[in-house]
């Protein structure tokens, strides 16, 4: 294994993701770890990852400095390298020239960290500071224009350091770089595959639950379906599936899913048709948040309800992944108070989900993995292709895509044009290329004329973006021939419907859904 150490890097856990990608196994653990801990732990290597700080402001976060005596190969990176260089007795100061995005890197020795890594490449800069002078015994790698020292080892002791970020995609060679440092320097085996992850993950949930009952709530999306498929191939029938069907999902896909489970990967549903009490709920409601609460706190007391009928359970599975569970982020420091600040803006959206205070105990196999990394074990899992590259679809569904009061009316106006925008998405063989593709409903009413008739009816709105994680975004720039299709078939096919529009709102300012 890998540890990353967190200076406060909105890269550490990309840095995971890229270790990972070379099949090593690697954690995001907290700088404050201590030493006993790491010494427990016994990783073949450790990454000290960048920062926002500076290592010399008053307050900046520090690891233990007996981490450079632990025999154990360590790499860091920006901040990383400039605490290693400090702690070490060399010297940082801020430089003349700070240097952000794309910087020529020269090679001046190639053997071990950037062995495989041209000669002169590009890397990806993102620094105030820089190392002025080295500490005993370090030698210089690779320098650019403006950082003389940009890559340095003590070899003999295997202390690395980089000023530029490898994790990012713009750096080419970087992940030769990682290569090197994980295989030669590290001498790590490539090891965690997804084979080797279900087929653990399968022993552990077995020797955890044993004879138990454990029951899961299944959405539909790649995390329970996964998880629905693990938790099937470890204790079969002991496993119960329930699907609550709160009628805010799109035309068709309730149906589709019960049957996909139970006649193609035989594997029984529970499925609870609620959707008048949902609806119920939402009588004469706008407010968003309002809506969001309600559509929860429903949520809950069918399932509870539910599972008192079909239980009792001893466990309940959840699809918790790596990044709900990795100890970082508060790794931020405000210069003038000392006081940590959350810089990394996460918001848990997760108003389907379950409180904590339930009364079972859990069983969260994923908690290890990326999101791209349960769609890896979903597809050898056998979960198809439609379940595996779904679009994320958020908890209360289509209710915080009607603006205003959700009804069984306007629930149907939005179904049908949002079946019309997947199934041309789809059609055109861009679906891929969107993080997200849907349709919002709008409250108000537009003039508009069909045949030599007045009408007067609601707009739609059309809502495509690119994203890497969800957390920003950009309006996605849809081929002009899909959007006029989409439109034309939706104001001649959905009653209700008289004008189509298009969001070119990135996130920020706006979010991705409208509620
Ligand atoms: P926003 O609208 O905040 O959404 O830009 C970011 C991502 O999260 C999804 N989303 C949700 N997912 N339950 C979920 O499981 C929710 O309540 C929820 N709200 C938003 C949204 O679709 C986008 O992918």
């Amino acid at each position: 294994m890998i540890v990353i150490l967190d200076f406060g890097s909105q890269y550490s856990e990309l840095i995971a993701r890229r270790i990972r990608e070379t099949q090593v196994y690697s954690e995001v653990l907290s700088y404050r770890t201590s030493i006993e801990q790491l010494r427990q732990l016994n990783p073949k290597g450790i990454i000290l990852s960048g920062g926002p700080n500076s290592v010399y402001a008053q307050h900046a976060p520090a690891c233990d400095p007996e981490i450079w005596n632990l025999g154990i190969p360590v790499l860091g990176v920006c901040y990383g390298m400039q605490l290693m260089v400090q702690q070490l007795g060399g010297q940082v100061e801020a430089s003349d020239a700070a240097e952000y995005g794309k910087a020529s890197l020269i090679i001046d020795d190639p053997t071990d960290l950037l062995t495989n890594v041209e000669d002169q490449t590009t890397m990806w800069m993102s620094h105030g500071d820089s190392v002025t002078a080295l500490p005993e015994g370090f030698k210089v790698l690779a320098h650019t224009a403006n950082t003389p020292q940009a890559a340095v080892a003590h070899h003999d002791r295997q202390l690395y350091g980089v000023q530029f970020h490898p994790e990012v995609v713009h750096s080419q060679g970087g992940q030769a770089l990682i290569c090197n440092f994980v295989y030669h320097i590290c001498e790590c085996e490539p090891t965690w595959t997804t084979e080797a992850f279900v087929e653990e993950a399968i022993r552990e949930v077995r020797a955890k639950v044993g004879n138990k009952r454990v029951l899961l709530a299944l959405s539909g999306g790649v995390d329970s379906s996964t998880l629905a498929f693990l938790l099937h191939k470890a204790i079969g029938d002991n496993l119960t599936c329930m699907f609550i069907d709160q009628g805010f999902m799109r035309k068709l896909e309730p149906e589709r899913l019960i049957k996909l489970f139970r006649d193609q990967f035989h594997i029984p549903v529970e499925y609870v048709m609620a959707r008048d009490r949902f609806l119920e709920r939402l009588n004469g409601i706008t407010d968003p948040e309002e809506k969001r609460k309600r559509i929860g706190h429903e949520f809950i007391q069918v399932f509870e309800e539910e599972s008192r009928r079909l239980g009792p359970f001893d466990y309940l599975a959840q699809g918790t992944l790596y990044p709900d569970v990795i100890e970082s982020a508060d790794t931020n420091v405000d210069p003038a108070t000392g006081e940590r600040v959350a810089v990394k803006i996460k918001s848990h959206h997760n108003v389907g989900g379950l409180p904590k205070d339930l009364r079972f105990k859990l069983v969260e196999p994923l908690r290890k993995l990326f999101k791209d990394e349960v769609r890896k074990v979903g597809r050898s899992l056998g979960l198809p292709e439609e379940i595996v590259n779904r679009h994320p679809f958020p908890g209360p569904g289509l209710a915080i895509r009607i603006i205003g009061e959700v009804t069984a009316e306007r629930l149907n106006i939005l179904r049908d044009a949002d079946l019309i925008v997947r199934q041309e998405v789809n059609r055109s063989g861009n679906y891929s290329e969107f993080w997200q593709a849907f349709a919002v409903l709008l409250p108000v009413r537009s003039v508009g004329v069909m045949g030599d008739q007045r009408t007067y009816a609601y707009p739609v709105v059309l809502r495509f973006v690119s994203s890497e994680d969800g957390m920003t975004a950009d309006w996605s720039r849809a081929p002009y021939e899909l959007l006029e299709t989409i439109s034309n078939r939706i104001v001649n096919e959905v009653k209700g419907v008289n004008r189509v529009a298009y969001d070119i709102t990135s996130k920020p300012p706006g979010t991705i859904e409208w509620e």
